[in-house]
């Protein structure tokens, strides 16, 4: 018992900052004591709910006590008992709503404990199962309990065990937890296809607020992820609460504010048509959900959630290893290339130091659009002969590695699959096809599918040596209910079990139309995800920060693609898309042969300077900074800092700008500097010909060809400063004013931006 404490009837769990109380009350229940700041076992009775009187209208336990479930804080609320909350669990049994779970006894287990048949996170240190029993309603619950000290992270999970005949489970969350703070907002992801994961914070008042998914998949439109503060915490200071999911089916959280301020948070499958029979002796178990205190703000939260992933969820070979920035092909190309066009996008990004190459979405079947093809995975003869293991071959012979796009998941009509197993797809009876990118998904509840998905998938990867998967999913379920969409998801794994467990060197990036299942079950298997199909650098700002707050940036696939935007049509330097998708896994989607000569040598030296960096790139701390109209700022840091400072809007006659720098120690000095690069002579219009010594015209044929082969460099700035100086802000440089031009000023346009490198021992470095 190296992290739980049972004394009094009371157990505490302890992280290195956080603790975790409950204990058994009078009448057996499991009464919720608290959840936050690191305490000792002797505050229990301080901090546990006052009895002293009951409210007028509540239903008494047992009468003449003051004892109401409608506010005693359970572990696992239901109904029927008086708690008129929401309650974790709803299950017939008789025709009766009513549960009402008593302690019976408890078990500590070192490490983890796996679910069945869905992922979870490992390495805890120890596990708590408490279990309960119903004896009216012959049920029991399990609660579990995994402690990860040094991340601070404490997961929660429940199994529900039936042993009459037949009972109907309509909910079953994996946790809930009831706060008593009058001061609260939360935070949730919401977007869309293309605008996915936009943090929305919300001021909390009396009411229930619901974060869920519909779509069969966690989705783009509302991520599980969640978070919950005081009004007043920061960035850097306060209390917060962070929740998430391992779970990539529908979903669903409730916080709910009642009469009486206490705030109840709960998470787990969406029980919207969700219906389950379980048989005597059948188990339901929930997926893990894991909670996160700090009281060091939101910076401290995203600390906690980065190592916890890093360290315990995602597997494979490349935990916690680099990932190469890769090439793909897909925004470059889209449907329409062949070999000849793939290889020189491979020399080309081999020539830039690129290290993946990765072949997207068109090499299989009749793939020509998007209407047909999947479900085949035999290669278009047409477009790459000799195959894929030619393709595989010379890419090798490059010295890059191979990696394929694959939808296993669904068919099209105009298929061979189809055509041989219509069977396979899942379809309503009675009813027309509702379609989805012209697709329609295969049953992964027929063990015939998903042994049909391995075995091609696995074959794919073994006889063309390949070293990377993108596993792309376009489609959501229709007309399922949440039962199958459950046993869907379950069925996923096991594939994703059955395919990658075994091949542990191959790099697993999952997608779906970008991030639509960018979810903690997900990154079990695939240790990295497609954020968004929107590159733009500035939708990525929010897309991106989004994700910061609960997910790794080397879990986040962020690429530099073309500008014009294909999306947005937005113009943005080279510079900014590059210094955006750095705080993350890096790669590049474009043409590259279309490039200029200075563009090229500017994605070489991006590459070089992103390798001399990666660690702190992938794998760094990550700080955010408060939302601020006209910049984003990002921050990581290892034994070296990086800021990248990203404007979104120019404005004229410009304000100071400071850097802050975050988390470097006060009393060491150090030394900024700003990162190499160079500015498209013809994002000045006609100002350039203030500095060149004849009259051009600012749009013509000379400048197009000069811009081609010369940049204007950007101002090189150094600074040199103590920890203080730089938490307290430094001022950086004067921004461009219009009224004139030397080698100082920053030059910040529209969407430009900078990156700052911070070392510190300037003395010595000055020496060398
Ligand atoms: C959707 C993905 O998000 C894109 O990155 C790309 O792989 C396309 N599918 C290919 O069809």
């Amino acid at each position: 018992m190296k992290n739980i404490t049972f004394i009094n009837n009371t157990f505490h769990l302890k992280t290195h900052h956080s603790s975790y109380v409950f204990k058994i009350s009078e009448y057996g229940h499991l009464e919720h004591i608290h959840y936050g700041y690191l305490v000792s076992d002797l505050d229990a009775s301080a901090l546990s709910l006052k009895r002293n009187i009951a409210y007028g209208d509540q239903i008494l336990y047992k009468d003449n006590t003051h004892y109401s479930l409608d506010i005693v804080p359970t572990e696992f609320p239901s109904y029927g008992r008086g708690d008129f909350n929401s309650s974790a669990i709803e299950v017939i049994v008789n025709g009766s709503y009513t549960t009402d779970f008593i302690y019976d006894s408890y078990e500590i287990k070192d490490g983890d404990i796996k679910i069945n048949g869905l992922p979870s996170s490992y390495g805890a240190e120890e596990t708590l199962i408490i279990h309960l029993k119903d004896e009216v309603a012959k049920l029991d619950l399990d609660l579990y309990y995994a402690i990860f000290p040094v991340e601070n992270i404490i997961t929660r999970r429940a199994i529900l065990i039936n042993h009459n005949d037949k009972c109907i489970l309509n909910k079953l969350m994996s946790f809930s937890l009831d706060l008593y703070e009058d001061d609260l907002s939360f935070m949730e992801l919401r977007g869309a296809w293309n605008k996915e994961t936009h943090s929305i914070f919300k001021q909390l008042k009396e009411g229930k607020y619901i974060i869920e998914s519909n779509v069969g998949f966690s989705s783009s439109k509302n991520n599980p992820a969640f978070l919950i503060k005081r009004n007043n915490t920061t960035y850097d200071d306060g209390d917060a609460w962070g929740f998430n999911l391992v779970y990539s089916g529908n979903h669903y959280s409730s916080i709910e504010k009642n009469e009486y301020g206490i705030t109840r948070i709960q998470s787990g499958i969406n029980p919207n048509r969700f219906t389950c029979v379980l048989e005597k002796e059948e188990t339901f178990e929930t997926p893990e959900l894991v909670l996160n205190y700090n009281n060091r703000g939101l910076n401290g939260l995203i600390y906690n959630f980065h190592n916890f992933i890093n360290r315990h969820i995602v597997r494979s070979e490349w935990k916690l290893k680099e990932r190469p920035i890769l090439i793909n092909s897909w925004e470059g190309f889209g449907f329409k290339f062949n070999k000849f066009d793939l290889l020189r996008l491979a020399r080309t990004a081999k020539q830039l130091d690129m290290e993946l190459f990765v072949l997207d979405d068109g090499w299989f079947g009749r793939r020509s659009d998007d209407t047909k093809g999947l479900g085949d995975y035999d290669h278009n003869e047409d477009k790459l002969p000799g195959g894929i293991k030619a393709l595989s071959e010379e890419i090798h012979n490059l010295g890059m590695m191979f990696g394929i796009w694959v939808e296993p998941e669904a068919i099209s009509i105009d298929s061979k699959l189809y055509e041989e197993h219509p069977e396979y797809a899942l379809r309503e009876k009675n009813r027309e096809d509702v379609f989805g990118r012209h697709e329609l998904l295969m049953d992964l509840t027929n063990p015939d599918v998903r042994d049909y998905i391995v075995e091609k998938v696995s074959n794919l990867i073994d006889e063309n040596n390949i070293d990377y998967i993108k596993w792309d999913m376009n489609r959501n379920l229709t007309g399922v209910s949440g039962l199958y969409t459950h046993n869907y998801i379950k069925g996923l794994y096991e594939v994703f079990d059955r395919i990658f467990t075994s091949r542990p060197h191959v790099l697993f990036e999952s997608c779906s139309s970008g991030g639509n299942r960018f979810d903690l079950g997900m990154l079990c298997y695939s240790p990295q995800i497609w954020a968004s199909d929107d590159t733009d650098p500035i939708e990525r700002l929010k897309i991106q920060k989004g994700l910061y707050y609960f997910y790794p940036q080397s879990t986040i696939g962020a690429h530099v693609s073309a500008s014009p935007h294909s999306q947005t049509l937005r113009r943005t330097p080279l510079e900014t898309r590059f210094h955006v998708a750095s705080i993350g896994a890096l790669g590049y989607e474009l043409d590259l042969t279309q490039l200029s000569n200075i563009e090229k040598e500017d994605i070489k030296n991006q590459i070089a300077y992103y390798k001399k960096h990666r660690k702190t790139f992938q794998y760094g701390h990550l700080y955010l900074f408060e939302d601020n109209d006209l910049r984003e700022i990002f921050e990581v840091k290892t034994s070296e800092t990086i800021v990248a400072n990203i404007r979104k809007l120019y404005y004229a006659a410009p304000n100071i700008e400071k850097l802050y720098v975050k988390g470097l120690d006060d009393d060491k000095n150090y030394v900024v500097e700003s990162r190499d690069y160079q500015l498209n002579i013809k994002q000045f219009g006609n100002l350039i010909n203030y500095i060149l010594p004849i009259k051009v015209n600012s749009e013509g044929v000379i400048i197009n060809e000069v811009s081609k082969r010369m940049g204007m460099k950007a101002s090189k700035q150094v600074y040199r400063a103590s920890g203080k100086a730089l938490r307290a802000g430094i001022i950086l440089n004067s921004l461009f004013l219009g009224t004139g031009h030397n080698d100082e000023l920053r030059l910040p346009l529209d969407f430009g931006s900078d990156m700052y490198l911070i070392k510190d021992n300037y003395e010595s470095r000055e020496e060398e």
